[in-house]
């Protein structure tokens, strides 16, 4: 029968294992971050509803279905939060709160940790999921848009998934998109067109995400849409053009997808995700970005340019274990101390953190049984060496063994830390 008490639908646990998968991709994200200048950051995990409601959309799903609102149970706060669905809206309001705007720009800026969104649980789809999201804020583009596509897509080849492609498109801006919105409607409103119930609603509220809708009875009415790059205006298409022309000379290979519409109203211009090849149909994007010129003032501070991505480190991590690869090395101690008194635990736990205390992995067996015992559970947590405590122990010595060789010798306990130190074998090594 499965426990009653148990960790809520559409979040997980993350068991060692698992864990040091996710600490190594966040490593990569950090190496990375550090290497093309954005500076770790962090915002709190909730924040006023009104940050997600003005930046993300009211009529976006993040926000209309998916955002996880908190209330206080007691106290004098009256504030309607929310804990954050995405790390964009939060990072954005640090930089008007904080006057960022007087910094050196583009400010870039890195953040790593949890969101939350209440969707639908489903693999890969959870209510808790972790993001690597950086931000450029401060710099109008084209260039910092493509350093930032290459950014993207140089992570999942450090993680270890070289068949990642890139999307990209142009969604316009404030100046030619309300016109291409027009013709979008009016397409979808011609004779003979049937839409389902939800694109019908969504037609009124936001038209653009008819583009990327779910429904199969979809593709044929989306396959006769007009096209935004085909209304862009002079400046958007400029600017798409240079973006794509500075990809080109970094050699990254992208396609145009015109289709892409990203599913949060902040966005302007540039947009791209990032997909393992041949799952683009699924919904499933390892991580998504663009630009978002007008929302630092939408949150209140000066019109400011912005552009950025999050990567999705819970899809990573399935991907890479689905591929076989990624699962780093489990810490293994270099030594466990034993001794041939089964219940004197004292002497062990001592020179064990003596051990510790000099920087080595090492074990104390701190179970009261005999040496034997001690010895096959050192084997079975694959220690190279047991150091033995017996009567020598009133000498200052103790005797050293090689659990993978068998020999033995006596060892002066001041020798010890100098000896092990030179044993320690690097992490995965064999
Ligand atoms: P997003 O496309 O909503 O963009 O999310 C980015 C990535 O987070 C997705 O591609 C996916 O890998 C992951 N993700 C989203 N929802 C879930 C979920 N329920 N379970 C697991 N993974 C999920 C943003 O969040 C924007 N803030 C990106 C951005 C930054 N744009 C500009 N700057």
């Amino acid at each position: 029968m499965p426990p009653s008490l148990r960790a809520p639908r559409g979040t997980r646990d993350l068991l060692p294992d698992e864990r040091a998968a996710f600490a190594r991709v966040e490593r990569i994200a950090r190496d990375l971050a550090a290497r093309y200048g954005y500076r770790d950051m962090e915002t709190p995990l909730f924040e006023q509803a009104a940050i997600f409601e003005r930046g993300i959309g009211a009529a976006t799903d993040v926000v209309e279905k998916e955002l996880f609102r908190v209330s206080p149970s007691r106290g004098e706060e009256r504030e309607a939060w929310a804990l954050r669905p995405e790390a964009t809206a939060g990072i954005c309001r640090a930089y008007v709160e904080h006057g960022m705007q007087t910094w050196p720009q583009p400010v870039r800026l890195s953040l790593s940790g949890p969101m939350f969104r209440y969707d639908r649980p489903q693999a890969g789809r959870y209510r808790q999921f972790w993001q690597w999201d950086v931000e450029a804020i401060g710099d109008a583009g084209p260039a910092v848009d493509a350093e930032l596509v290459e950014l993207g897509a140089r992570f999942y080849r450090d993680a270890g998934l070289p068949d990642v492609e890139i999307l990209l498109n142009s969604i316009g801006d404030a100046a030619c998109r309300p016109a291409y919105l027009a013709r979008l409607v009016a397409h979808y409103r011609a004779d003979g067109i049937h839409l389902p119930e939800l694109e019908r609603r969504r037609l009124e509220t936001n038209p653009l995400r008819l583009l990327d809708s779910k429904d199969p009875a979809m593709a044929e009415v989306n396959a006769g849409a007009p096209r935004i790059t085909d209304h862009l205006c002079p400046a958007c298409a400029q600017h798409f053009a240079a973006v794509r022309a500075h990809l080109d000379a970094m050699g990254i290979t992208y396609r145009v997808e015109p289709g892409l519409v990203r599913g949060l109203d902040y966005y302007v211009r540039t947009a791209f995700e990032f997909y393992r090849r041949g799952e683009e149909g699924q919904q499933q994007a390892l991580g998504g970005g663009g630009r978002y010129d007008g929302l630092i003032e939408l949150l209140g501070g000066k019109p400011t340019a912005g552009i950025g991505f999050a990567l999705g480190l819970d899809r990573v991590v399935l991907a890479l274990a689905a591929a076989g690869t990624g699962a780093p090395a489990e810490a293994v101690p270099v030594a466990v101390v034993v001794g041939a008194d089964p219940g004197n635990t004292l002497d062990r736990l001592r020179i064990a953190t003596d051990l510790r205390g000099a920087g080595l992995p090492v074990r104390a067996d701190l179970a009261v049984r005999k040496l034997g015992r001690q010895l096959e559970a050192a084997v079975r947590d694959g220690a190279q060496f047991a150091v033995i405590l017996g009567d020598e122990l009133a000498a200052g010595e103790v005797q050293l063994r090689d659990l993978d060789g068998g020999s033995q010798k006596t060892v002066a306990l001041a020798d010890l830390p100098a000896l092990l130190r030179r044993k320690v074998r690097a992490p995965g090594a064999p």
